[in-house]
C-alpha cells in the first residue's frame, strides 16, 4: 500500500468485481436502449472507463467538469460548470457516473441542471456512497459501496489532486491531511 495510506479500504479485485457486476446490472436495465454515460470530471473517469466495459448496450460518452466553490462556501450549495456537455441531452437515456457522493451538492445540482434539458430518462450511478455527510438529497440508482466517513483516496479519488492513479481505493491517513474529516 502507499505509505500514506492508513489501510485499503477495496482492493483492485474487489472494485473490478463490483464494477462488473455494475455493468451487467445497467446492461440489463438499458437493453435495447442507447446509453448516453455522462462523466464527472475528474475523479470518475477511473470508475467510468472500468464500467463502461463492462457495459453491453451501445454506450456514447460525454464529460461534465464542475466545481463547488471552496470548502467554507461550499455549504451554500454553489456549484459552477467549468466545462459543460459537448452536445444536447434531449431525448437520450442520460446515466451520470460518479466516483463518491458525499454532501450531495454536486449531484443534487447537476441532476436538476440536466433533467433541465429534457432527457428522455436520467439515472445516477456511484461507485461509493458516503451518506452520512448528506447535505442535499440525491437519488442513486447504482451504488458500489456504501463507505463510512473517512477520507478515501485512488481509483481515480483525490486529495489535492493526488493519488487518483492508485489502482485501489486506501483510508489516507490523518497525518497526511491533519485530522479533522
Ligand atoms: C469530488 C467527487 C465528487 C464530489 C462529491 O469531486 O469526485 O464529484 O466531490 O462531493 P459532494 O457530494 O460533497 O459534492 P471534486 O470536486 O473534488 O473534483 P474532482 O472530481 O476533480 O476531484
Ligand atoms: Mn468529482
Ligand atoms: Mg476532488
Amino acid at each position: 500500500m502507499h505509505p500514506d495510506g492508513e489501510r485499503i479500504l477495496f482492493t483492485e479485485e474487489e472494485i473490478r468485481a463490483r464494477v462488473a457486476e455494475m455493468g451487467r446490472e445497467i446492461s440489463r436495465d438499458y437493453a435495447g436502449r442507447e446509453l448516453l454515460v455522462v462523466g464527472i470530471l475528474k475523479g470518475a473517469m477511473i470508475f467510468l472507463a472500468d464500467l463502461v466495459r463492462s457495459i453491453t448496450v451501445p454506450a456514447f460518452f460525454d464529460f461534465i467538469a464542475v466545481s463547488s466553490y471552496g470548502t467554507s462556501t461550499k455549504s451554500s450549495g454553489a456549484v459552477r460548470i467549468l466545462k459543460d456537455l459537448d452536445r444536447g441531452i434531449e431525448g437520450r437515456h442520460v446515466l451520470i457516473v460518479e466516483d463518491i457522493v458525499d454532501t450531495g451538492l454536486t449531484l443534487n445540482y447537476l441532476v436538476d441542471n440536466l433533467t433541465a434539458r429534457g432527457p428522455a430518462s436520467l439515472k445516477v450511478c456511484t461507485l461509493l456512497d458516503k451518506p452520512s455527510r448528506r447535505q442535499k438529497p440525491v437519488e442513486i440508482h447504482y451504488n458500489g459501496f456504501t463507505i463510512p466517513d473517512e477520507f478515501v483516496v485512488g481509483y481515480g479519488l483525490d486529495y489535492n489532486e493526488c493519488y487518483r492513479n492508485l489502482p485501489y481505493i486506501m483510508v489516507l491517513s490523518p497525518r497526511v491531511f491533519g485530522g479533522g474529516r
